[in-house]
């Protein structure tokens, strides 16, 4: 069982069919969980870029424990206690690091490969659109085929201005995240398939084929 320090999953998964923006938030997060389960095979082994206070975390990890599956999870702040359990001893790892630190996230995983990638490491409009190109040209290549790459943060209207969250910045920065991802997955059409959720902050979903 996972334990989490800052959240209950339970609720979470309850709060996943309210009309709101967080109970799409939810579901977005569970689809990715849904992902994970339906993979035909045991032992998947997920890839996680931006951990804070462990939403995420919990959710994969959560399906991973069923799956006998693995999580890695990347974040510069040191966020290694924001999901305990037997699965975190066996099955997750923490590495206070970047996301581009290539070096360090090889030299703690089995294989070279992942099924899922999870991008939600945003922070700057001024650098989010070469964070994400950047985050693709160095992780692409390890996605397994019919894996996926989901990316959180792709919808800007709420921080249009006049929007529920009026913000410039942000409004630039996950238009910046968009316009990566557009980039990429037309130059590389006939390998991706991508879909797009809206609402929310929105959610992308790649998958190699
Ligand atoms: C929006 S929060 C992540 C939220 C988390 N996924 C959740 O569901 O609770 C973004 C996180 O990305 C981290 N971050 C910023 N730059 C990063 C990078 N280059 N690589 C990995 N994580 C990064 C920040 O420290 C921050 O904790």
């Amino acid at each position: 069982m996972i334990i989490s320090k800052n959240c209950k999953l339970e609720k979470l998964k309850q709060r996943q069919y309210e009309h709101t923006n967080i109970g799409k938030a939810y579901r977005f997060l569970f689809s990715i969980a849904n992902i994970i389960e339906s993979m035909p095979y045991r032992c998947p082994q997920v890839l996680e870029f931006g951990v804070a206070d462990g939403i995420s975390t919990s959710v994969f990890a959560d399906v991973l424990e069923k799956k006998n599956g693995k999580l890695i999870s990347v974040d510069p702040v040191n966020c290694s206690d924001v999901i305990s359990g037997e699965f975190t001893k066996r099955s997750w790892k923490f590495l206070r690091t970047y996301d581009y630190d290539t070096k360090t996230i090889f030299n703690s995983v089995e294989r070279k490969s992942f099924d899922l990638i999870y991008v939600d490491s945003f922070s700057d409009y001024k650098t989010s659109y070469n964070h994400m190109t950047n985050v693709f040209v160095t992780w692409m290549p390890y996605l397994v085929r019919n894996g996926f790459m989901v990316i959180h943060g792709v919808d800007s209207h709420p921080y249009l201005s006049g929007g529920r969250k009026e913000d410039k910045k942000k409004e630039m920065m996950y238009d910046n995240v968009r316009r990566a991802i557009f980039d990429f997955y037309y130059k590389n059409e006939n390998i991706y398939d991508l879909e797009m959720c809206l609402g929310s902050v929105g959610m992308a979903f790649l998958r190699k084929l």
